[in-house]
């Protein structure tokens, strides 16, 4: 029961709060009774204003000038790949959020992550999930193995806050958030109510105790409520691991980071032991490219601070269906349909009638403009079943008027480019002019699609 007393604790107070409304019940109600939502109502701890916590701060405005910089220390795992994602190095007493589907190594990561810290100072590594013959197990086999690494088996939260108070480590790993339960809350461990409130006392604690935190978070498939979503506006960085799990390579990427830049992308290759940081994305990503086959083009996307070629793969073929198929993997499916109807107007292609599938390949995920000359390449290659040079890499934004628009970066991406071996980009015009052309590629600046198209077919 919400609020009721119980022997040996705290007095607490709990109640249903609309999260739509904020309306608050103390039961829990299917339906808020205020807004008509249904569902809405999430369990939290209620705190009169005098016992709330403290908050970050002082309460005196200050002149910005005055304000003196903390130096914030960075720990480094030597592991290059997570240091880089972090912003260089993992700063103490920020949190960290690593969510992602089940099975896909977060657990692994954090293990290994952790075992590197060890080797400087004291950390703490907190399973909900697993028991410490197992994570020993694990780090066996990860060649994990650290003094500092300490292990606890725990759920509830009272316990976990006692060891880490006790213990006082220089970083903890959460794993995972979901397991975790407070008895102050009648809610089960997995609901909304307990990840978001058991989060909020271990970043507090965090901040209080100034040691850095993992939180591992599974993204649930429907949805994802219960998930770290819920939790990613109270920590200070946010890795999602993402990949595919039939597949070796693994992606971590930074969606929001305090301490560094976002989309900074880290990539690995799961192995027999453990997770290998892969120095040369592009190269992995573009070893299986096929070599001659139409409706396949590569692209200098940049990802954070790093310049990485992908393969972009379409497929165009006649539709039996009277709706045609637009399926996209790895990029957004409207930008495809943008693209599509620029190259139906401008060039002429007649693409009504046939279904379009585009993918990047190696499991990638681009959200960048720059990539749509390479999109556009590729939907037209595979249509007129004529390949793009295989020297030839491809990017710039390619507008409704049929414009190829300057992307940032030009010169780190042609950099890439030639590192790889291309001899030929097919670039915006305006940044051609802008940049340097780098030794042994040759640099095409195009200002519309009809140029563009003029050089590749
Ligand atoms: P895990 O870290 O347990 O995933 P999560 O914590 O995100 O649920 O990793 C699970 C997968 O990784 C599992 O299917 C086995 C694979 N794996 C390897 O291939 N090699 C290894 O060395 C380890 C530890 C795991
Ligand atoms: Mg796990």
């Amino acid at each position: 029961m919400p609020g009721c007393y119980r022997p040996g604790m705290a007095r607490t107070r709990t109640a249903f709060v609309c999260q739509a409304c904020g309306y608050q019940s103390p039961r829990w109600l299917g339906r808020c009774p205020a807004c008509d939502g249904w569902s809405t109502l999430v369990e939290e701890r209620v705190q009169s204003e005098s016992e709330s916590a403290p908050r970050a701060g002082s309460r005196t405005a200050e002149p910005i000038g005055e304000i003196r910089p903390v130096q914030e220390a960075r720990l480094l795992s030597g592991i290059g790949e997570l240091d880089r994602v972090l912003g260089g190095g993992l700063v103490s007493g920020s949190v960290v959020l690593i969510g992602g589907d089940p099975g896909i190594g977060k657990s692994t990561l954090v293990l290994q992550a952790l075992a590197a810290y060890a080797r400087q100072s004291r950390v703490l590594y907190v399973s909900g999930e697993e028991s410490p013959q197992q994570i020993k197990l694990r780090a066996d086999r990860l060649g994990s193995i650290a003094d500092g690494l300490l292990v606890l088996a725990a759920t509830s939260l009272e316990d976990i806050t006692a060891t880490i108070r006790e213990v006082d480590p220089a970083v903890v790993a959460i794993d995972s958030v979901q397991t975790l339960y407070s008895p102050e809350l009648t809610s089960g461990a997995g609901s909304i109510g307990q990840v978001r409130e058991c989060a909020a006392r271990l970043v507090n604690l965090a901040k209080a105790d100034t040691c850095a935190m993992f939180v591992v978070g599974h993204v649930t498939k429907d949805g994802s409520l219960a998930g770290p979503r819920t939790l990613e506006h109270m920590v200070d960085t946010v890795l999602y691991f993402e990949g595919d799990r039939g597949q070796q390579c693994r992606i971590l990427r930074a969606v929001k980071n305090r301490f560094g830049s976002t989309n900074e992308i880290g990539v690995f290759e799961m192995s027999e032991a453990g997770l290998k940081p892969v120095a040369n994305p592009s190269a992995l990503f573009l070893a299986e490219r096929p070599i001659d086959v139409a409706g396949s083009a590569v692209v200098a996307t940049i990802e954070g601070t790093r310049p990485i070629l992908v393969e972009i793969q379409a497929l165009v073929s006649a539709s039996a269906l009277g709706t045609p198929r637009r399926t996209t993997l790895g990029i957004d499916p409207n930008r495809v349909a943008v693209l599509t109807a620029v190259l139906e107007k401008k060039i002429g292609l007649h693409l009504g009638g046939h279904d379009i599938f585009v993918n990047v390949a190696g499991g990638v995920r681009i959200e960048e403009p720059a990539v749509d000359l390479g999109v556009v390449a590729a939907i037209a290659s595979s249509f007129l079943d004529r390949p793009i040079a295989k020297s030839a890499l491809l990017f710039g934004e390619v507008g409704l008027a049929g414009e190829i628009r300057a992307v940032g970066h030009a010169e780190a991406r042609a950099k890439e480019a030639a590192m790889l071996g291309f001899q030929k980009c097919i670039l915006p015009e305006a940044s051609r002019r802008q940049m340097r052309a780098p030794d042994g590629v040759d640099l095409a600046g195009v200002a519309s699609l009809r140029e563009a198209w003029e050089i590749l077919f």
